[in-house]
């Protein structure tokens, strides 16, 4: 193999995120900026801008190809874990492909242990027996409501009831589903104590998520909700009964349970206590951008090197001096604020 991708802070990389879209079929955009700044409720716009994103053409987009060929390459440096994200990753138009190229590429790549797939589950059912299949290990579903009304009002789509029906088919799939909440003032933490509620009988890991600033999406002050916050309301209504967990190293998630409860939670606390000096990611945008950190600006396009004919030894070095420059933490909450940043739907999370 090739050397691991370290950077100056020694951290090793071993896990790569790549978006396979940059599209989705919600529409996280209720209100406008306008409500937004009148302070109203159901203003978050935390995924999308509210202007939407700009479609590109096709061919600025990584081919299967080319997406099967990065693995490779990562994996020769120590990658061992692909996550598959987006937009939406499941209406990537090849799903068909993709499913193959997971098992036949991605799943079957030396070196690689895990492939994972975060998706917000509306349209699941139609793939996931194949995607399991294909050799998906891992399943993260996105959802911020148990309430039907609320679900529809924020994702644009009444489709709860589809991506419930998801949630419970990948739980007879795999051993563990976790859950993404992300968490906003006045729009859902009225319902942390339900989402706690879902792990009792079930094999689910439910991760409620600090609310991020990005690129274009409207985020302020007061709708920010810290984990310290979130976790009192589970003390205050389960008390003793709350566990803290060990931590999988390099894991975004501090771990907890309810005694006696079969699944577990956890909180992704990236804004109140980053979690990156244990930091592992990279990241590979929809277009072929290598993004060393998903709070940095600074991206290099590894896409137009490979049409530009670049052998893999001098991809691996335009990675590694991108490694290189990666920062040794995020700038915090305030300071990103203002950084221009992608929007999250063309990160990928
Ligand atoms: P596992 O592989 O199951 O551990 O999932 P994950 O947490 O790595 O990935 P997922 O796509 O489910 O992301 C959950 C949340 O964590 C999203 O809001 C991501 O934006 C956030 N997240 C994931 N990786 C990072 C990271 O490197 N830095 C920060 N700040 N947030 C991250
Ligand atoms: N802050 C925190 N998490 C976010 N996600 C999307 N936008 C934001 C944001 N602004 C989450 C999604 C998904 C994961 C990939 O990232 O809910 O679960
Ligand atoms: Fe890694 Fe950047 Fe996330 Fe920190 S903010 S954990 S450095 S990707």
């Amino acid at each position: 193999g090739q050397p691991p991708f370290f950077d100056m802070f020694m951290r090793e990389h071993t896990y790569l995120r790549i978006s396979l879209t940059e599209k989705c079929n919600f529409r996280c955009m209720f209100l406008k900026l306008v409500l937004n700044l009148l302070n109203l409720p159901f203003s978050g716009l935390y995924c999308m801008p509210a202007e939407g994103v700009p479609l590109k053409p096709k061919d600025k987009m990584l081919t299967n190809e080319e997406v099967l060929k990065l693995v490779k390459l990562f994996a020769s440096h120590g990658i061992d874990k692909i996550r598959l994200t987006g937009g939406e990753p499941t209406i990537r138009k090849d799903i068909v492909q993709i499913r193959k190229d997971i098992s036949e590429g991605i799943a079957s790549t030396p070196g690689i242990k895990d492939v994972g797939i975060t998706t917000n589950g509306l349209v699941l059912p139609r793939f996931l027996k194949d995607l399991k299949n294909a050799g998906l290990t891992k399943i993260n579903i996105s959802i911020d409501s148990l309430e039907r009304q609320k679900f529809a009002k924020m994702t644009r789509r009444d489709g709860f009831d589809k991506v419930w029906k998801s949630i419970e088919l990948a739980r007879s799939y795999f051993p563990k589903v976790k859950l993404n909440v992300v968490v906003i003032r006045r729009q859902n933490e009225n319902e942390i104590v339900d989402f706690v509620n879902l792990t009792r009988d079930r094999n689910l890991d439910v991760r409620f998520i600090e609310f991020m600033p990005f690129g274009g999406n409207v985020f302020t002050n007061d709708q920010f909700f810290g984990y310290r916050e979130m976790l009192n309301l589970i003390v205050k209504k389960f008390r003793g009964d709350v566990i803290r967990l060990s931590d999988s190293p390099n894991d975004t998630t501090k771990a907890y349970k309810i005694e006696g409860y079969q699944g577990q939670f956890g909180f992704i606390t990236s804004m109140t206590d980053h979690f990156c000096n244990t930091c592992n990611r990279l990241r590979i945008t929809a277009d072929g951008n290598l993004k060393v950190c998903i709070h940095g600006n600074s991206e290099v396009s590894l896409h137009d090197k490979i049409r530009g004919g670049d052998t893999d030894e001098q991809l691996s070095e335009i990675i590694q001096k991108a490694v290189n420059n990666k920062k040794a933490r995020h700038a915090g909450m305030d300071a990103l604020k203002n950084l221009p940043n992608r929007p999250m739907i063309l990160i990928g999370g």
